[in-house]
């Protein structure tokens, strides 16, 4: 924490569809991690973001798995009885191409609206809004990591991708 020990950070609090507390060719970075997914209009998101970074700035952002990850789809578990978690689990993908909005309850925190989108929809966006994508990234639980949390990783996050990593950088 910069309490802790000064790096010379600077925090700002703003939202990514509306940058303009920065100026054009700002930033070299911009990290984000499972955000786009609340957001409505990701696609002034992604023109602020190209905006304010330099060229061949890269933007790293992390969001829920637009096929695994979707409200839509559903974890099926056969027999329904069955006693141990991977016994027979079924992930089912329906509805793909409807995207949208849902209003979400996560345990005690207040409703949030999760937007879920096509690949090709947030593909198409970064290029319209100037990005190229280098890589694209499916991240994998290591055996270590699901030895530490089964209960949490086990049986599902090993089979699918849960999440996705977008590797981009701005190209004018
Ligand atoms: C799933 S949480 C992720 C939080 C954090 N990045 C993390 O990894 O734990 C999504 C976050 O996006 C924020 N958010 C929603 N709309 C936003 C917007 N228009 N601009 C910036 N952040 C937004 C929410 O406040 C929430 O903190």
């Amino acid at each position: 924490m910069e309490e802790e020990e000064q790096l010379g950070c600077k925090f700002s609090q703003t939202s990514l569809t509306d940058l303009t507390m920065f100026e054009n060719d700002f930033f070299d970075l911009i990290v984000s991690n499972i955000v786009l997914v609340d957001i409505q209009d990701y696609q002034k998101a992604f023109l602020e973001i190209n905006r304010v970074l330099k060229k061949d700035g890269r933007f790293i952002w992390s969001n829920s798995h637009p096929t695994f990850g979707r409200l839509g789809s559903m974890d099926l578990r056969l027999p329904f009885d069955a006693s141990r978690n991977e016994e027979n689990l079924y992930k089912i993908i329906d509805r793909y191409f409807d995207s949208g909005g849902t209003l979400v309850s996560w345990g005690k925190v207040q409703p949030l609206w999760q937007f879920d989108r096509t690949l090709s929809e947030y593909s198409h966006a970064l290029k319209e809004a100037g990005f190229a994508i280098r890589e694209i990234i499916e991240p994998k639980p290591d055996l270590e990591l699901i030895r530490k949390n089964p209960r949490f990783l086990a049986f599902d996050a090993d089979r699918y991708p849960h999440f996705i990593i977008f590797d981009c950088i701005k190209l004018e």
